[in-house]
């Protein structure tokens, strides 16, 4: 679709999240869409929603949501896997409110804040290696072990296990993407995952039954053993929920967050030379360019949202990178900040989805890129060609080579 005013008529939008220039840079495209049709049908009949107040909208009005039945077997977005039990990211109250409670305090800002001595020695480890080298992949070397071991040690995956499963995650988080966006192999490939990831768990929580540890899958064991309040098979699925959402999008905050400072080098140097900047320019880097870059819901009820008729059963995506950078809610959207105030950006979702591993993602983005800034005195691109993995939601480089020195 070619992009060009004709006289009289504004320009169509281009929006073709799956083009190479597009997945390199979704900015101008989204600028479009929030200028010109910031609630814009697409030809497969989804609602793409690209401003602030809209996106915040609709994450706070309960007519929005996954449904459940019709709503959710027709959804052209996703449909659920056969046998499997939902995780509860896409599912509504009562269930959402029932499984999320079983597992959030061990998310709580204070309890993840007695992680941070752990998660800097791993950091420290890491750095330490990638120094020593004098070039790195930070993908590869940092982004994706970091975020991977510390869930592992949360819920007690041993050490020796993540390789094997870290295949698995990345089949699983790449499941993330709408049907459309998968052949059937791909299909195929996710589903086998899925199965396959039951079975690692089942195995690993009977291990949890027969010699509980101090680990989220033994307090998990306990909640299903002991109350009941959770069946196996969603038991499985918050694992490999819990698993997947926590490293997966975290490693490209990592990778997003170093590539802006590569290419905002002023900005680099404010932050090196001010550490206490650390929270703002985590919160900064969240907003210019967002690991996950859309949400989706389902009308549940007929909905007005700007000048548009939303029916019920329609889906209504949320571009979330496109929100982030609308003058209506940032003072100069497109320039990177490390000092923001007042950062409300929605790249941990809004409502009751908001995610439940803000906490552990903020604090693992402040001490690693916080280390890596404060410790690499020079850290430079060492490719001229980044490509970014074929994922539509989760939004991050297949690698970024660096090289740095102490
Ligand atoms: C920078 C890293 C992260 C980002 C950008 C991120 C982003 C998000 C977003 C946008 C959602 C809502 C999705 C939706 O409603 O469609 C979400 C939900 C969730 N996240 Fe994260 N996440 C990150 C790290 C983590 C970590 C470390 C964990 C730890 C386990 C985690 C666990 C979850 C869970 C369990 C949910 C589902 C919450 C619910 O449905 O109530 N996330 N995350």
């Amino acid at each position: 679709m070619a992009d060009q005013a004709v006289a009289g008529r504004p320009a169509p939008i281009d929006f073709d999240p799956f083009h190479p220039a597009h997945r390199a840079d979704p900015y101008p495209v989204y600028r479009r869409l929030r200028e010109r049709a910031p609630v814009f049908r697409t030809p497969r009949g989804h609602w793409l929603v690209s401003g602030y107040h809209d996106c915040q909208a609709v994450f706070r009005d309960p007519r929005f949501g996954h449904g459940t039945g019709a709503a959710l077997r027709e959804n052209t977005f996703r449909r659920p896997v056969t046998g499997r039990s939902l995780p509860f990211i896409l599912l509504d109250p009562p269930e959402h409110t029932r499984l999320r409670s079983l597992v959030s305090r061990a998310f709580t800002p204070r309890r993840i804040e007695r992680l941070a001595p752990r998660i800097q020695e791993i950091v420290d480890e890491m750095v330490d290696a990638m120094l020593e080298a004098g070039a790195a992949d930070v993908i590869g070397d940092f982004g994706y072990p970091l975020p991977a071991t510390v869930i592992s040690e949360m819920l007690g995956v041993p050490a020796a296990d993540r390789e094997a499963v870290k295949e698995l995650s990345h089949l699983v988080a790449r499941g993330v993407d709408p049907d459309f966006n998968h052949t059937p192999e791909e299909l195929r490939e996710r589903n086998e995952a899925f199965a396959a990831f039951d079975e690692y768990f089942h195995e690993l929580l009977a291990q949890r039954r027969q010699q509980p540890g101090d680990d989220l899958l033994s307090d998990l064991v306990a909640v299903r053993d002991n109350d009941e309040r959770l069946s196996e098979n969603e038991l499985l699925t918050t694992c490999i929920l819990l698993y997947v959402a926590g490293h997966e999008t975290t490693m490209d905050l990592i990778g997003n967050g170093t590539l802006a400072l590569l290419r905002n080098p002023a900005e680099h140097e404010r932050w090196r030379a001010d550490p206490g900047l650390a929270t703002t320019a985590v919160e900064e880097l969240l907003r210019y360019d967002p690991p996950t870059q859309m949400s989706r819901r389902t009308a549940l009820a007929d909905v007005r949202l700007g000048d548009h008729e939303i029916a019920a059963g329609d889906q209504v995506v949320l571009l979330r990178g496109a929100a982030n950078r609308d003058p209506a809610a940032f003072a100069d959207p497109e320039r990177l900040d490390l000092g923001r105030a007042d950062n409300r950006h929605i790249s941990f979702d809004g409502g009751i989805h908001f995610c439940l591993g803000a906490a552990l993602a903020r604090l693992e983005g402040r001490i690693a890129l916080g280390t890596l800034v404060r410790r690499a005195a020079r850290i430079e691109l060492d490719s001229d060609e980044l490509t970014y993995r074929s994922n539509l939601i989760i939004r991050g480089l297949t690698a970024l080579p660096v090289r740095l020195t102490a």
